[in-house]
Formats: structure tokens, sequence, C-alpha cells
């Protein structure tokens, strides 16, 4: 079974679970502007939220990509808003991207909120949600 980590990432947060999730199931986590090279079984996505938005590179990895996932799976930071779920979501029907509804998110800190977000127990509880997905997959 292919897996692939990809993650966009502005200071950090993301890049954190993105770190926990690809150590927990034994890939390097790569960033958004690294496309697949083949058909990968399961994608884990992080993103962010800007602006009550995601970063266009996200929306690119999925249009350039879409052809190589095989299950999208969702992980987040916000400081306030609920996860990148739906918008990643609108990306990934447009596109024929087949998305679990399976997904991980949690605080990420910013500006004087949420300090120390994602801490240990999100780094955890992101690392335990990747291996469930993978062994459910198996
Ligand atoms: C330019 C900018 C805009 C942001 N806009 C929002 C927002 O609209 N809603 C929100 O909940 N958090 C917002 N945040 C906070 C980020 O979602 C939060 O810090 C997140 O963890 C950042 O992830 P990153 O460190 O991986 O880039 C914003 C952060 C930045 C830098």
């Amino acid at each position: 079974m292919k897996i692939a980590v990809r993650y966009y990432s502005k200071g950090g947060n993301t890049e954190k679970l993105a770190d926990a999730i690809a150590e927990a199931v034994g890939v390097e986590a790569e960033t958004v502007d690294r496309p697949l090279d083949e058909r990968t079984d399961i994608v884990f996505l992080g993103s962010a939220v800007y602006a009550n938005g995601i970063d266009e590179s996200v929306k690119r990895f999925l249009r350039k990509n879409a052809g190589y996932i095989g299950t999208l799976y969702n992980f987040s930071t916000a400081a306030v808003a609920p996860s990148t779920y739906k918008q990643v979501k609108k990306v990934a029907e447009e596109n024929d991207i087949a998305m679990s509804e399976k997904e991980y998110h949690c605080k990420g800190s910013f500006l004087f909120l949420n300090p120390g977000r994602p801490n240990a127990g999100d780094l955890t509880r992101a690392a335990a949600f990747a291996k469930i997905v993978c062994q459910n997959a198996d």
C-alpha cells in the first residue's frame, strides 16, 4: 500500500502535524510543491486557514495530482476556524478525487491565541489518527 503525506504550512504548525503523521506511517512529509510520482492509495493532505480560506498551492496540488490520489485524508490547523475539510472537499469534488470523511484537526497558535499548539497531545492524536487510517485500509 502506497502512502504519502503532503502539506502547506506558512508558520510551521501544520508542518508539525505532517511530520507526526508521516513518522507514524513510515514516510517522509513533503510540501505540496512535491508532486506524487505514482498512484498513491492514501494521501494525507495538510492545510491551514488563512483569511477564511486555504492556500492556492493546496488547490493546485489537488488539481495537478488528482489522477494519482486513491483516497484523500484531510488534516489541518486554524486559530479559531473549524477544519479546512469543506474547502478541500470542494476542490476534491471538482477534480473527482475520493475524500474520506475521516480527518484530523486541531488548534494552531496565532499571535496571542493558542500558545504552544499544536502541542504534544495534538501530535500524539494526529499520529494515532494516521495509524488507524492505514490499519483499516490494509
Ligand atoms: C495570514 C494569516 C491569516 C489567518 N487567518 C485565519 C483565519 O481567518 N481564521 C483562523 O481561524 N485562523 C487564521 N489564521 C491562523 C492560522 O490558521 C493558524 O495559525 C494555523 O495554525 C497556521 O498554520 P501554519 O503554521 O501551518 O501556517 C491565520 C494565520 C495567518 C498567518
